[in-house]
């Protein structure tokens, strides 16, 4: 509990004005780049491949061709790359702000390329199209290479709205780690407007993870510990503006989507046990089900 409060005292420092908030972005970004390019692969960037293999294979998303949208798409843009490893497809990288990191993300696909084969079960034709989008960011010498090559745009709109994209655009919006820190008061029209730049028939194929982010420095509280404050001792304490966090619950999601007119596909969330935790009575309606989930994984199609 020590390191969680101390952690979130830390970050909230940072967010006290600009100029700290471009510091602890500036040192963020060196110290995560040393910090992946001496990682393993993470487990969870496999799994989010063996999950889109999965969904696909289920749901046929997507052809050749096709056009879509990683939201948030951060240091490796790794939700688009996923998708680009089976399919040749037109790919826009959306986020907020320049935090890209391109020593990192060569060498997690080359970590990838190692281990793609035997970690995926796959045909020749599959196994060729991997490697060779694989191997065009291995040989590139910059973002703009990849991107020239591979059919990728990259943009950043630090409103963090999606007014500015067109209607009927994409076949895929898709996003990983991203909605849970997005501004609260802007979801409705955030969801509102992937509805409307997605092709009919399209997907909205996103992994949310609600679980409290300080558990990464606190092992020892519980994977939801921010259920146990009320708004005013999240606000005061342990919100900030360098790592926002915006608390909404796998029920909240799942109503927001629904007011956006999307229908529910699929529905591949994580739970875990939390009976020894003491939750706010702002959180007293929810259900075990809302209360357990850490990571929502849905699917909703227009
Ligand atoms: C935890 S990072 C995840 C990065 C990446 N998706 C991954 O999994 O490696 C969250 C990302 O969301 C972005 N973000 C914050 N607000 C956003 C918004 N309104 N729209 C899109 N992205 C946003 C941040 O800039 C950051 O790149």
């Amino acid at each position: 509990m020590i390191k969680y409060t101390l952690t979130a005292l830390i970050l909230k420092t940072f967010s006290s004005n600009k100029l700290m908030q471009k510091f602890y972005r500036y040192i963020g970004n060196t110290y995560g780049q040393k910090k992946r390019l001496t990682n393993r692969l993470p487990e969870v960037y496999i799994n989010r491949i063996h999950n889109f293999l999965e969904m696909d294979k289920k749901l046929k998303l997507l052809k050749d061709g096709d056009s879509i949208l990683e939201l948030g798409t951060g240091w490796i843009h790794w939700e688009a790359l996923k998708i680009n490893l089976f399919y040749d497809v037109k790919t826009v990288l959306y986020d907020v702000w320049d935090n890209r990191q391109f020593d990192a993300f060569k060498h997690y696909c080359f970590l990838l390329s190692n281990i793609f084969d035997e970690e995926f079960n796959l045909k020749k034709e599959q196994l060729n199209r991997a490697h060779y989008v694989l191997n065009v960011i291995q040989s590139s010498k910059n973002f703009e290479e990849i991107y020239e090559k591979l059919g990728w745009t990259y943009l950043v709109e630090s409103s963090g709205t999606l007014n500015n994209l067109l209607e009927n655009s994409f076949n895929i919006v898709t996003s990983g780690g991203v909605f849970e820190h997005i501004d609260k008061t802007i979801l409705e029209e955030y969801i509102k407007d992937i509805y409307r730049i997605l092709k009919t028939g399209g997907y909205s194929m996103q992994s949310i993870n609600i679980g409290d982010h300080l558990y990464a420095y606190d092992r020892k509280v519980s994977k939801k510990q921010y259920l146990k404050y009320s708004d005013k001792v999240w606000k005061l304490i342990f919100n900030n503006k360098v790592q926002y966090f915006n608390r909404v619950q796998k029920s909240e999601w799942l109503k927001l989507f629904k007011l956006a007119d999307f229908k529910l596909i699929n529905d591949d969330s994580v739970f875990t046990n939390m009976n020894s935790l003491k939750i706010n009575k702002k959180y007293k309606t929810l259900d075990k089900s809302d209360i357990e989930c850490t990571i929502l994984r849905i699917i909703h199609q227009k």
